[in-house]
């Protein structure tokens, strides 16, 4: 059959048409665990009842109005949010509601230049990643990613991760506006800097009151063990922006900001026509309090330790890396993505994000017997690629 979709994801190999809980069901029925959640996305679980419920109670009430209106449940989800990150920091803000990921960063790029006006430049991490749109690839720190799209739009500078110093030196200069950073480099390779550089890095912002914006895109909501990744070092962040885990699959990003930053918005300066629409928010305040009753983050620093003990056992893993439920198990080999090929034969769902480097991240839900079964998988998966590799 002829495809007419555009080839910028590499060919699928599995079909999936079902999902429960860490469970996927392919099209031929094989049942897979799923420890990769859609990227950090499914953080309650495929199906999860209360969500599945919120999502067919507001399609059948009202799907859609725009936010020419209001509707209940945008602020409902806005003071959840604004509650949590007052719990973890202390502050309070506003929240802008979009679709994905690329878009809250990009909300946030903007406030940033309305917030600092005089002061264009933007500084990220080399290895970064916040998103595909031109600015957010702009300020994503990989300029292989970049090439083939230049020009890239101005005012977007990257620095090595963890280097505090060269922070400092830049920021000194005094046109920077913001600084952009991910508490743990997902898609870059689940990179934790050391200890001590993000409250340096927050510390310097202030100095020359430039805004420290941490992205907590794919980090945020339980997945490192705690609300946001950025509690591990008492952070206080300006804005935080968030998507993925916030609609259990439905998309819906957010970009909150503390009061006096989100003031420089004013109508008309930002939109989007589906952000923060009913069915969307809806789906995100089940998200939100299903996680609180759980206490999602608990399950996810309970749970962790089994997974990271259990993947340093596996053949070949020199190193495991990152925090809670976002774990990069390091390999002897650049083998990672045979490994994750071999893995999803053997019925368990991973992705490689370095050659050498194969991402864990289960739903904050899964249960001690699934992380049992499918290290077992893993090893099964491991053994196969290493004795193929001896064979050669
Ligand atoms: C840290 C981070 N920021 C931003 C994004 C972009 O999110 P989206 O793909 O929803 O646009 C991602 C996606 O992986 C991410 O990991």
């Amino acid at each position: 059959m002829t495809s007419h979709l555009m080839e910028n994801y590499a060919a699928p190999v599995v079909t999936f048409v079902k999902g429960n809980g860490t469970v996927l069901i392919d099209s031929e029925g094989n049942e897979y665990l799923d420890f990769l959640c859609g990227l950090s996305v499914t953080s309650l679980g495929h199906n999860r009842p209360e969500v599945t419920k919120a999502i067919q109670e507001q399609a059948a009430t009202l799907s859609h109005v725009s936010n020419l209106f209001d509707h209940p449940q945008r602020q409902a989800v806005a003071s959840l949010i604004n509650d949590l990150l007052v719990d973890a920091g202390g502050r309070s803000g506003k929240v802008f509601f979009c679709n994905s990921g690329a878009e809250a960063n990009e909300c946030a790029l903007k406030l940033a230049r309305k917030a600092r006006p005089g002061k264009h430049v933007v500084l990220t991490t080399l290895n970064s990643f916040h998103g595909r749109t031109l600015a957010t690839l702009a300020a994503t720190g990989q300029p292989e990613k970049q090439m083939v799209f230049a020009p890239m739009p101005e005012g977007f500078e990257h620095i090595a991760f963890g280097d505090l110093q060269a922070m400092e030196e830049r920021l000194s200069v005094g046109d920077v506006a913001a600084v952009l950073v991910e508490v743990i480099q997902a898609e870059g390779g689940v990179n934790t800097p050391p200890i001590g550089y993000l409250p340096g890095l927050q510390e310097a912002c202030r100095k020359v009151d430039a805004l420290f914006m941490i992205d907590e895109v794919q980090t945020g909501l339980g997945r490192t063990g705690q609300w946001f990744g950025f509690q591990d070092e008492n952070l206080a962040p300006d804005v935080v922006t968030l998507a993925k885990a916030l609609g259990n699959g439905i998309p819906v990003g957010a970009c909150w900001a503390l009061d006096g930053v989100a003031a420089a918005f004013k109508p008309g300066d930002h939109g989007s026509t589906f952000g923060g629409q009913p069915l969307a928010l809806a789906a995100a305040k089940a998200t939100l309090e299903t996680m609180i009753d759980l206490d999602a983050p608990a399950l996810a620093h309970e749970a962790s330790e089994q997974l990271r003990a259990g993947l340093l056992d596996l053949p070949g893993v020199t190193g495991v890396r990152g925090r809670g439920l976002i774990l990069g198990a390091e390999l002897n080999a650049d083998i990672a993505k045979e490994v994750t090929q071999e893995a999803l034969a053997a019925g368990v769902v991973v992705n490689a994000v370095r050659p050498n480097v194969i991402r864990c991240m289960p739903p904050l839900t899964v249960s001690a017997d699934e992380i049992h079964e499918a290290l077992r998988r893993l090893h099964a998966a491991m053994t196969k690629v290493h004795e193929q590799a001896g064979g050669e």
